[in-house]
């Protein structure tokens, strides 16, 4: 047992307070990547998100987590203009949702997840879908591109480790592949925050590493974007991540540095059940031990 494992065991009054919302809750900064303040969403009468309070800051590297239906995905929506909320305010890269040109600034966001690769087209090549990253578009034939734009997207695919399939048509590439394709094209913009809602969905062990290879690498780069990353699996949290934000039933159960927030306890009542979880060699584990306390 690490040392690690040994306080993470040790119950939850030794628990070091996190804050309920990051970095001073609603008090926004410039510098900010991202700042929510008193974030709800309610859709047919059905209450998705409540009390939102996060702020994200430049070099972050955050991972979500919550059980399925607790919001990450409408969150992911939310905080890269593609679902407006229904109360509170958002602030993304020094853009508030209401006062600036939400399609300009969604340029400056990368965001993949399943819906969106379901979208590509299967003919087109690597290369195709990651060079119509440049304007956030589905195809590459609504726009022009000229070498320099060809370049970018190789340089993109090649920073992913995927160069090898550039010509190779979006249909015929592996799953993992796939993902990693998705993730060069969001890389083919400047963005400031990229936001992958489960990366790692449907991947084999290797694509799975392979990916979490990618992002450890993102996670390492100073000079890349603000990383949001959903998973289901703390396992697949990469190397290097530095935050944590988990949900429950549409709220923030917990949200802060990575290792005060993926505790035992916080984890266990983030779920429902009993769960010790240990940090080794830079990955994290999680194992049930039983049924937890009802939150
Ligand atoms: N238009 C809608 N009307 C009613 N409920 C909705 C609507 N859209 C989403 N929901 C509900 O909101 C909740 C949150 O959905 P969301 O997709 O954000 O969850 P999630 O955490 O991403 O889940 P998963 O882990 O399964 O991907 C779910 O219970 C979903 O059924
Ligand atoms: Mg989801």
């Amino acid at each position: 047992m690490t040392a690690e494992t040994v306080r993470q065991r040790s119950g939850r009054a030794r628990d070091r307070p996190v804050r309920r919302s990051v970095g001073g809750g609603g008090r926004s900064s410039d510098a900010d990547v991202l700042t929510l303040a008193g974030v709800r969403l309610i859709r047919d009468a059905t209450t998705i998100l409540d009390g939102i309070d996060w702020r994200v800051r430049p070099g972050e590297r955050w991972v979500m987590l919550g059980p399925n239906g607790s919001g990450k995905t409408s969150l992911c929506q939310i905080i890269s203009f593609y679902l407006h909320p229904s109360a509170g305010s958002v602030s993304v890269l020094g853009g508030q949702l209401g006062r600036v040109d939400v399609r300009a600034l969604r340029l400056r966001i990368g965001l993949t997840s399943p819906a969106l690769a379901a979208m590509m087209q299967p003919r087109l090549t690597a290369e195709q879908i990651v060079v119509a990253g440049k304007h956030a578009a589905l195809a590459h034939w609504w726009h022009t591109y000229d070498e320099t734009d060809w370049m970018q997207a190789r340089r993109s695919l090649e920073r992913v480790g995927c160069l090898d399939h550039a010509g190779q048509r979006f249909g015929t590439l592996s799953s993992g592949e796939r993902q990693r394709v998705l993730l060069a094209r969001a890389l083919m913009r400047d963005v400031g925050l990229l936001v992958l809602d489960e990366p790692t969905a449907g991947l084999d062990l290797t694509g799975r590493e392979q990916l979490i290879q990618t992002l450890a690498g993102l996670a390492r780069d100073q000079t890349a974007p603000a990383l949001v990353v959903v998973t289901h699996h703390v396992d697949e949290i990469p190397p290097g991540f530095t935050h944590a934000l988990l949900l429950a039933s549409g709220r923030i159960a917990a949200a802060g540095p990575i290792d005060q927030v993926l505790t035992s306890n916080r984890l266990s009542a983030c779920f429902g059940l009993a769960l010790e979880v240990e940090h080794r060699h830079g990955r994290w584990r999680a194992w049930a031990t039983g049924v937890a306390d009802p939150l």
